[in-house]
């Protein structure tokens, strides 16, 4: 895993696009997979920005969610479906039709996973997926001790999800208990990954999730097996990191050789 260490939330927000910017004018038809959450909103922002200014281009774009709490209507204040629709796709080209978020509605949401993998296959695979990741080192809401092949599942969330989650409700009880999530697996076949992380809290999971071992404990740290991730992550973030260093070493030398890449 590739890791990029910037000083703060802006610096991650600003590189995140570039990757996304560049990725969809080389291939107009992206898969993007995309996550909810803090963490990315300031990545969406400017991918607002950068259709506004610059006329960046979403009409044939495909995208993914990564995960939606079960039973919360698509209008629902929190669910993640209407964020995305808030926080990007009504603000930029992308065709509603394009855009994809797991139905925490679906009768049968057994075989609902299965279609949602089938219609992400169907499209070609995602080609870049945005990542971040929880304090207990999950990503999407494959919490800790989930299988590391799993696919598209319904899980049930940790007392640490729901509570981090609590803030975006009235209160703890409000937070749904359940969600469908694409598995690590499904993850994993994406052509590409970004993970992002900001602030002291994320400290202790980007460390393991970058330099511990690979373990269903911390799910996320099975991007180490994936053949292109990058993980951005600001200062704080990064604190307990031990081999910055040569992150900080390989990334100012990288310039340096982009051009013949
Ligand atoms: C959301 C998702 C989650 C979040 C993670 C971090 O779609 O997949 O894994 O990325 O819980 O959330 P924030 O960014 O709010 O700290």
């Amino acid at each position: 895993m590739d890791v990029v260490i910037v000083r703060d939330y802006e610096e991650m927000s600003d590189r995140a696009a570039a990757i996304v910017v560049r990725a969809i004018r080389q291939k107009p038809d992206l898969v993007l997979g995309l996550a909810t959450g803090s963490t990315p909103e300031g990545l969406y922002q400017r991918l607002i920005e950068a259709h506004r200014k610059d006329g960046l281009d979403f009409s044939r774009a495909r995208s993914f969610n990564l995960d939606e709490y079960v039973g919360l209507a698509p209008d629902h204040e929190q669910s993640y479906r209407r964020f995305m629709n808030e926080k990007l796709f009504e603000h930029v080209n992308i065709k509603p039709e394009n855009t994809h978020v797991p139905d925490g509605l679906a009768r049968g949401l057994l075989r609902h996973c299965a279609e949602y993998e089938d219609m992400i296959r169907n499209a070609g695979g995602i080609d870049l997926q945005v990542l971040g990741i929880g304090r207990d080192g999950h990503v999407a809401f494959n919490e800790p001790g989930t299988s590391l092949g799993s696919r598209t599942h319904v899980t049930a969330l940790t007392r640490e999800t729901i509570e981090d989650n609590s803030r975006f409700f009235d209160s703890p009880d409000q937070v749904p208990r359940f969600a469908v999530t694409l598995g690590i697996g499904s993850i994993l076949e994406a052509r590409k990954c970004i993970v992002l992380a900001s602030g002291a809290g994320k400290a202790d999971a980007v460390r393991a999730t970058v330099e511990g071992p690979i373990t269903s404990a911390v799910t996320a740290s099975a991007l180490q097996m994936h053949p292109d991730t990058v993980a951005i992550v600001d200062e704080a973030a990064a604190a307990n990191l031990e081999r910055t260093d040569f992150y900080r070493w390989q990334q100012e030398n990288w310039d340096r050789i982009a051009d013949k890449l």
